[in-house]
């Protein structure tokens, strides 16, 4: 099936998120967020009371992971899960998960049934070096881990929690070490990947640089 797939990857708090959902609705294409499905596996785990290192244990989760995204809301089940997946507890636990080849190759599948036409962004560590391939866009989106720490502190202030800039910025070089640094789909630029940089840039800018990447990509196709 020759179905358009755009991929956005990146360390944590680089926007990619933000992105990918606004590329996917401009061009009217499905959106993966691909982190989410780490995340539902390290609740279920959670709820289970299988420990996030037990890999058979997390695999026979993720193989049948019942999560489905619609309404607006991200469920497990019929509990709608969206803002539990988002908590610090759950992400550290999606990295732990994430961590295990078994469970990597469980979710491979289920992403990649995502790509249905009209086309499909995909967002996460490893869409355009493992999952997607052959996508037709690849991009690798970064920004200092200042100015990511930054992001992070306005959203977490915003939400009415309190913040530690200092704290924040020493996090995110921990979480790049450790992303950057693992065994499995480590994360790293594919060689094909257009690499941007969003440290000076807005939302807007980097969502219209996607889109026209994208469309001199399908230009030269035709
Ligand atoms: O993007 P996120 O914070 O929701 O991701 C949660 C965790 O899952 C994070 O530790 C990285 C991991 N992840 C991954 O290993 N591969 C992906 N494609 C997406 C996320």
């Amino acid at each position: 099936m020759n179905v358009p797939v755009i991929t956005i990857d990146g360390p944590s708090a680089s926007g990619k998120g933000t992105i990918a959902e606004r590329v996917a609705a401009e061009l009217g294409f499905h959106f993966l967020d691909s982190g989410a499905l780490y995340r539902l596996t390290a609740l279920l785990a959670m709820k289970h009371g299988v420990l996030l290192d037990d890999e058979a244990g997390v695999t026979a989760l993720a193989s049948s992971l019942p999560a489905s995204f619609h309404d607006g809301a991200t469920w497990l089940d019929d509990e709608n899960v969206t803002e539990a997946i988002r908590a610090e507890a759950v992400g550290e636990g999606a990295s732990k998960v994430a961590a295990l080849p078994a469970v990597r190759e469980a979710l491979l599948g289920r992403q990649r049934a995502y790509a249905q036409p009209p086309g499909l962004v995909a967002d996460g560590r490893d869409m355009g070096t493992v999952v997607f391939p052959h996508a037709v866009t690849k991009v690798f989106l970064t920004a200092n881990a200042e100015a990511r720490a930054e992001r992070r502190y306005k959203q977490l202030i915003e939400k009415g929690n309190s913040a530690n800039l200092a704290a924040l910025v020493r996090d995110m070089r921990a979480r790049d070490e450790r992303d950057t640094q693992r065994a499995v789909a480590p994360l790293k630029p594919s060689a094909d990947a257009l690499v941007l940089d969003s440290t000076l840039l807005n939302i807007d800018q980097v969502v219209e640089t996607v889109l026209r990447h994208y469309h001199s990509i399908r230009a030269k196709q035709i």
